[in-house]
């Protein structure tokens, strides 16, 4: 089954009626898990298109099959990546992807968290945003094909979204995972460490640790997700496991898929904090 719609951006167009007089019923029956994770999903980034994309129009695309359902969403707007760029003065637009990853972005502090993105990436099987030639990942597991047509490109935002019909993930896991504590919030996030490092650069650097430790602050507890880094250098290892670190005594800083050389570096620095402790 496939179904789209366009849909002018303008008085009268409000994300919770598209879920619930459009996507909802065309979803039909799925387990109740599973709709509240299309509704959560849905409205957040048709709320985007609304609020941040400055486009007139948005294109809704549904593709269900007995396995999964393929939701697509493109606006003819500025561009996620470009908007973010500009507003928070980044050098490269992939640095907008790092940011975004990390969550608790927003350009708009007065009316937004900056949480839509994030857990709606982590809610469904896989997600990707595609603007102006820069893609940005998650996908759970192993990636799978997609039958619904790839624009090659797009000015605006695509987001492209995909869950099991039969998923067994609920918005609550989801939700709880990255809430640390007795504090019910958003407050633990997964720094995708590999964001950081463009083309065969190696990260050894302090300024390319610094670009990952922007707004980490934010947080109580930040995993160091080092998913497809073979090494890291000292300088890098030591401005975030131990300058960072010993700066920010309230933050929890772990580091999580570390190969062997990578854990060796970040035990270095902690061996080097320890010592300065020592020498007090
Ligand atoms: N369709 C879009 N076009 C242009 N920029 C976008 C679009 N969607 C998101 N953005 C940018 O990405 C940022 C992060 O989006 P996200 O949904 O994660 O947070 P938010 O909308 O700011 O806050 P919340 O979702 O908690 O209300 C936005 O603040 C905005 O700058
Ligand atoms: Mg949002």
């Amino acid at each position: 089954m496939e179904w789209r719609k366009l849909y002018w951006l303008g008085p009268g167009v409000e994300e919770d009626l598209v879920w619930s007089r459009d996507i909802s019923p065309v979803l039909g029956n799925l387990p109740k898990n599973v709709m509240d994770i299309w509704h959560f999903c849905i409205t957040e980034m048709f709320n985007n298109a609304i609020d941040h994309s400055a486009g007139n129009t948005v294109y809704l695309k549904v593709a269900k099959t007995a396995a999964n359902t393929q939701i697509m969403m493109m606006d003819d707007g500025v561009g996620i990546f470009r908007k973010i760029q500009s507003a928070m003065s980044l050098i490269d637009d992939r640095h907008a992807v790092l940011e975004l990853a990390k969550g608790k972005l927003t350009t708009d502090p007065k009316g937004h968290t900056g949480q839509g993105i994030f857990f709606t990436s982590r809610l469904l099987d896989s997600f990707d945003i595609l603007s102006r030639g820069v893609y940005f990942t998650h996908t759970f597991g192993s990636e799978e094909d997609w039958n619904l047509e790839r624009p090659e490109s797009t000015d605006g935002t695509t987001v492209f979204m995909k869950l099991n019909n039969h998923s067994a993930r609920t918005d609550k896991q989801i939700f709880d995972q990255y809430s640390s504590g007795d504090d019910y919030g958003f407050t633990k996030t997964v720094v995708p460490v590999k964001l950081a490092q463009y083309g065969d650069d190696k990260l050894i650097s302090r300024s390319q640790a610094k670009r990952l430790l922007a707004r980490v602050d934010r947080f109580k507890t930040v995993l160091f997700d080092f998913k497809g880094v073979e090494t890291i250098g000292q300088a890098f290892a030591d401005e975030i496991f131990r300058v960072f670190a010993q700066g920010h005594p309230d933050i929890e800083i772990l580091p999580t898929n570390a190969t062997p050389e990578v854990q060796q570096m970040i035990n270095a620095a902690r061996v080097q904090w320890a010592n300065d402790l020592g020498g007090v």
